[in-house]
């Protein structure tokens, strides 16, 4: 094992989470490292938000409208604090970012163009290109941190475990480069390593990132909170593609609506049926589905020949598959798509765990519960990611690091079984058989092939997903559909390797 000492923050993660973290660490002076697998701008779900960014930026809006919004959605699981610490920046973080360069969608008289999305009482998802925001935005952050030469960026560093003192504070991380393991000391780490959507077997997210921080987390002693609620999209194109293109919620916003093979509505004829939350419209595609009627988007009246131009990034995936939305309807699928779950984490990213920091999908905040708010997560992402890169600045290191116990890998068989039977039994309707052969498969795997971190992973969420007895926001179980009168959230500390125990 190679050894290096980095005299900073060690970012782990490059998406728009973990790259604002890291310009506002660099701003306060910090030296950062930032590693990720990939080069900047591949395999971060960041990058491949279609919608746009949340926030208050009409004469009809505010942030505290948004903040109610959020707590709606979220059925009874937001934390009102941090929530409204997010909506109150909206305004703020989409300038910081138009600064840098982002290229947001404008008026004539120069304001934000925003459009609605569902469980969105006003219009106010900016937008960027159509269809294209997270890529915009994601590349002038990803410029930013470029022309910053107090950041370092390692851009085939992938996380393999996180190196602790006698103390159990974070001191750093063992990463793969190549079949190379490199131990990096540091002052503080971020985890800013995105959801777990590659557990699943249809997924709109990179299929890499696979719960690999929140587990590493959890094994660091973390607390991990609510990792049963899983959003799934009810608009992921069904062409066969792993992980699946996502057809944007904004289409339904311009009056795209949700059919069967048979052409009726799914959800009924009313105008806006189809912007219910979007776990009711997930699981009214799922059943069309299950039951054999099929579910299509139809953007052929809505949308028709504008789709070009106004939603380009899902006109040339669907182009790519031979099917042209403006003549037919695109064959829909819920897949796995945002993991409101994670490591429980304040509003400056701080863990429960010292010396380590989480952000973006990988962190619990409070601010989606149990049901994301549609374009809520680039906000976030951004908010508190800047938040957490101005504390982890003034972090100063602990003692020497213990030795550190490295993840395997799990083989790519083994995991195309988890990802399938993760979509089967954790995805868009569960119940307690189908989670009980789903923690047999982990238990199987995990005796064949050790303890990995993606094990790890599917683990918490399955586990979660049994002892939930009830259905509140995007966990829905056919055996306990009630919602209980008190929401109650899930916190878990992990006792020891391979077992779960509820947090005092
Ligand atoms: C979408 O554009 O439908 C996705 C937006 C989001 O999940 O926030």
């Amino acid at each position: 094992m190679n050894r290096t000492r980095h005299d900073g923050p060690l970012i782990v993660g490059g998406g728009l989470a973990g790259l604002s973290a890291a310009l506002e660490a660099a701003r306060a002076g910090a030296k950062v490292l930032v590693v990720t697998p990939e080069p900047l701008l591949n395999a971060c779900s960041s990058a491949w938000a279609q919608g746009g960014m949340a926030a208050a930026l009409t004469a009809a809006d505010s942030a505290e409208l948004h903040a109610k919004d959020t707590e709606a959605a979220g059925a009874g699981l937001v934390k009102p604090d941090a929530t409204r610490a997010l909506t109150a920046a909206g305004r703020e973080t989409v300038e910081w970012l138009a600064a840098l360069g982002a290229p947001f969608d404008r008026d004539a008289e120069g304001g934000f163009v925003v459009s609605l999305e569902a469980a969105h009482s006003v219009a106010r998802v900016a937008r960027v290109g159509g269809d294209g925001a997270g890529r915009a935005i994601l590349s002038a952050v990803v410029a930013a941190v470029r022309a910053e030469k107090l950041i370092e960026v390692w851009d085939d560093a992938r996380l393999k475990g996180l190196a602790q003192d006698e103390d159990g504070r974070v001191v750093g991380a063992v990463v793969a480069r190549g079949d190379r393991l490199v131990e990096i000391t540091a002052t503080a780490v971020v985890l800013a390593t995105g959801g777990a959507g590659g557990l699943f077997a249809a997924t709109t997210t990179p299929a890499a990132l696979k719960g690999e921080g929140l587990a590493l987390a959890a094994r660091a002693g973390a607390e991990i909170l609510d990792p049963e609620f899983v959003q799934f999209h009810p608009t992921a194109i069904d062409v066969g593609l792993d992980p699946a293109p996502l057809a944007t919620e904004a289409l339904r916003g311009e009056g795209a609506r949700l059919i069967d093979g048979a052409g009726q509505f799914l959800l009924g004829a009313e105008d806006d049926a189809d912007l219910k939350p979007r776990d009711v419209v997930a699981r009214a595609v799922h059943a069309a589905r299950s039951d054999g009627r099929g579910a299509y988007l139809d953007a052929r009246t809505a949308i028709g020949e504008a789709f070009p131009h106004e939603f380009p990034a899902v006109f040339a995936a669907c182009m790519r598959s031979g099917l042209d939305p403006r003549v037919s309807p695109i064959p829909v699928m819920a897949a796995c798509h945002y993991h409101m779950g994670g490591i429980a984490a304040d509003a400056d990213g701080r863990t429960t765990v010292a010396g380590l920091y989480a952000v973006g999908e990988c962190a619990a905040t409070g601010v989606h519960g149990a049901n994301r708010l549609a374009s809520n997560s680039l906000l976030e992402a951004a908010t508190f990611g800047r938040r957490a890169g101005a504390a982890v600045a003034g972090e100063t290191g602990g003692g020497r690091p213990l030795p550190v116990v490295v993840s395997p890998d799990l083989p790519e068989a083994a995991m195309a079984d988890l990802r399938t039977a993760m979509t089967a039994h954790a995805g868009v309707v569960r119940d307690a058989n189908g989670l009980l052969n789903l923690i047999a498969l982990i238990d199987q795997l995990e005796s064949r092939h050790g303890a990995t971190a993606s094990l790890l992973a599917a683990r918490l969420i399955a586990q979660a997903a049994l002892d939930r007895r009830e259905s509140r926001g995007g966990h829905y179980r056919a055996d306990y559909p009630q919602t209980d009168t008190a929401a109650e959230h899930t916190r878990i500390r992990l006792a020891q390797p391979a077992t779960l125990e509820a947090a005092e």
